[in-house]
């Protein structure tokens, strides 16, 4: 073995996803191709004012310079207990049930390593992010595919879920409104997973990245407002997409007080908290004026109705999504999800995400992200309309 090698562990797991995509626009871009990246789902506008605002406020405060604790300030676990209840008529205990993370993507992870042991089971949306694949085999435990079926307007198929790797489970892994598909949650479905969890004893984990970023005047729940929910999951709420902060790190986990608290007692040892400058700003950003919010989805949304007509104009016809920042589409006859963004990128010098990078259940389709200015999105689809038609 060398120096170098690194563990099984981490050679288990393929590299990030992006970091191919980057590498590949990269190349162009050294070949003086001017590419235009509907890759990544990273927010163009910035941050809100009042967010800004309170932040500078904050860092000037002394009392945020120390370790932050990672329980939290009691202004950012107040201020989520009233924003849910607000929001999503869900009543948190600021004392026992929010705590922050540093980011959606850190306690997706982590909650990896506070639930599973080799030999555990994780359930994992297929397509999905890709930390629900991945934190479960760096914690050395295996992951139960759970495709997401388009004729079920996207959900799984929860009757087809092996009964052995059900009784292996230990997590679930869901996400509505949905990353990649732009699906949002079908009618009943966060009730069947209630049913199912408590049945099978698995701790639900419902990644809420974009229950904010929704258009058609569609308003997504939260999971905790299913009955039962609290008993058996948990909700991870990120403030990276609704308010354009994913520089910030700033997201929380609520719902079940059990399941925070081991999820705290592993952080106490590997992390020391979100900066509490940025508590307060999240704080801050969760009380602010909904308009700032409103006008943000209606960009959004603007910019989805641009995408859909130029992809019918090739020839592909999708459902415009009610929620994400994302249109999920199929390829074309005869391609596959990696030839499609091959000619895509080759054709018109646009990225475009393979949805096979989502999982097995993403191939066949692609990603196109709505994270990119209005006028260079317009060139983008331009090039499309000009080279694939
Ligand atoms: C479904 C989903 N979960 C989590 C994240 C990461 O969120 P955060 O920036 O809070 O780590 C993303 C980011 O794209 C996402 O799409």
């Amino acid at each position: 073995m060398a120096i170098t090698d690194p563990s099984k562990r981490l050679e288990a797991i393929p590299p990030y996803m992006f970091a191919e995509l980057e590498r590949k626009i990269e190349e162009k871009r050294e070949a003086g191709i001017e590419v235009i990246s509907l890759g990544i789902g990273d927010p163009d506008t910035p941050t809100y004012r009042y967010v800004v605002e309170a932040m500078r406020e904050a860092v000037g405060d002394p009392s945020t310079h120390r370790y932050p604790s990672n329980r939290g300030r009691p202004e950012f676990r107040e201020a989520f207990a009233d924003f849910y209840l607000a929001r999503f008529g869900v009543e948190i205990d600021a004392a026992t049930e929010v705590i922050p993370a540093i980011g959606a993507k850190e306690c997706i992870y982590n909650l990896c390593f506070a639930f599973l042991d080799p030999g555990d089971v994780a359930l994992a949306s297929d397509p999905g992010y890709p930390v629900y694949t991945g934190g479960p085999v760096l914690a050395g435990a295996e992951v139960s595919l759970l495709p997401l079926v388009p004729s079920l307007e996207f959900a799984p198929d929860l009757d087809a879920i092996p009964a052995e790797k059900l009784k292996a489970a230990r997590l679930m892994f869901i996400n509505y409104p949905n990353n990649p598909t732009g699906a949002v949650v079908p009618e009943g479905f966060f009730e069947r997973v209630v049913a199912l969890a408590r049945e099978h004893e698995i701790l639900v984990v419902h990644d809420n990245a974009y229950s904010e970023t929704t258009f058609d005047g569609y308003v997504a729940p939260s999971f905790l407002a299913t009955p039962g929910a609290k008993e058996v999951g948990v909700e991870v709420f990120s403030l990276s997409k609704g308010y354009n902060m994913t520089g910030w790190r700033c997201a929380a986990i609520l719902g079940n007080a059990e399941a925070i608290k081991s999820y705290w007692r592993l952080k106490t040892n590997i992390d020391s908290g979100l900066y509490e400058a940025v508590q307060l700003a999240g704080a801050a950003a969760l009380r602010g004026p909904r308009s700032e919010v409103e006008q943000m989805c209606s960009i959004y949304q603007g910019r989805r109705d641009l995408v859909c007509e130029a992809l019918a104009a090739i020839g592909v016809q999708v459902e415009p999504p009610q929620g994400t920042i994302y249109v999920w589409a199929p390829v074309p006859e005869g391609h596959s999800s990696a030839s499609f963004a091959e000619l895509v990128l080759e054709q018109a010098a646009v990225v475009v995400s393979p949805g096979s990078m989502y999982g097995p259940s993403g191939e066949g389709f692609f990603r196109i992200s709505l994270t990119t200015p209005d006028e260079l999105l317009r060139e983008a689809v331009g090039r499309l309309r000009a080279h694939l038609t």
